[in-house]
């Protein structure tokens, strides 16, 4: 799948957060993108993965050229991970199950997706205990188990690391470089970390004055 974004603007209360971001997210890869606090990086992520309108621009996703069309579709094909994610009051299995569950997938096939998402985390044998007693490392390991899980095309992690200690920083890390091998997923992804963003990005993108330019 491929992503261009064409002077996409974004107000809130008459202030300008996003004034003309364009870019061409072009194939599977780790898109990282920087830049000060309150510059509008989740702003851009959540347009870009349809949770959130902008007020002017154009999102244009597209396979082998063709356009697809913005609908429900389209929608379950991608997954944003937030700094931090919801939690349900149940297991692990369950949190994870959860996206599946919403696509319609039943048992066994659920089950195996499951456990495959949890081993990509290293995180089977946490699959009994209830969800809300991780730690917050743990918290967004399942997070990003349960953004696997789907098989999502384009994967969006607003800042995965934040809160989370450097154990399961790099857990993460090395969960991301994962995907980017299997070459199958566009990442598209904020840090506040230069390091990490030097070791996941195959292009680095930095927001300013409203505007997403590669550093
Ligand atoms: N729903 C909203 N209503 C009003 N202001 C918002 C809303 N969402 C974000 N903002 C503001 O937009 C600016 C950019 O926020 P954000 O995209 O979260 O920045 P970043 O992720 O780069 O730190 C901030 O000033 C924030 O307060
Ligand atoms: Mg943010």
């Amino acid at each position: 799948m491929k992503l261009i974004i064409e002077h996409i603007r974004k107000n809130y209360d008459g202030r300008t957060v996003l004034k003309d971001c364009s870019y061409v997210f072009s194939a599977a890869g780790v898109f990282v993108l920087m830049g000060p606090n309150g510059c509008g990086k989740s702003t851009l992520l959540r347009i870009c993965a349809l949770i959130e309108q902008s007020d002017g621009g154009e999102l244009i996703f597209s396979d082998d050229g063709h356009p697809l069309s913005q609908d429900l579709a389209l929608r379950r094909r991608m997954t944003l991970v937030l700094p931090h994610i919801g939690v349900f009051n149940a297991t692990v299995f369950d949190n994870v199950a959860y996206g599946l569950r919403l696509r319609g997938i039943r048992r066994p096939e659920l089950d195996r997706k499951v456990a495959e998402a949890l081993a990509f985390v290293g995180m089977e044998h946490k699959r009994k205990q209830n969800a809300l007693t991780l730690s917050s490392g743990e918290t967004q390991r399942m997070g990003l188990a349960r953004a696997f899980a789907i098989g999502p095309e384009v994967l969006f992690l607003d800042e995965p690391t934040a809160s989370v200690d450097e154990e399961n920083t790099a857990i993460i890390e090395s969960i991301v470089l994962a995907m980017r091998k299997a070459g199958h997923t566009m990442v598209i992804m904020t840090t506040h970390d230069r390091d990490q963003a030097e070791l996941l990005a195959d292009k680095l993108l930095i927001m300013k004055s409203g505007e997403v330019h590669e550093a």
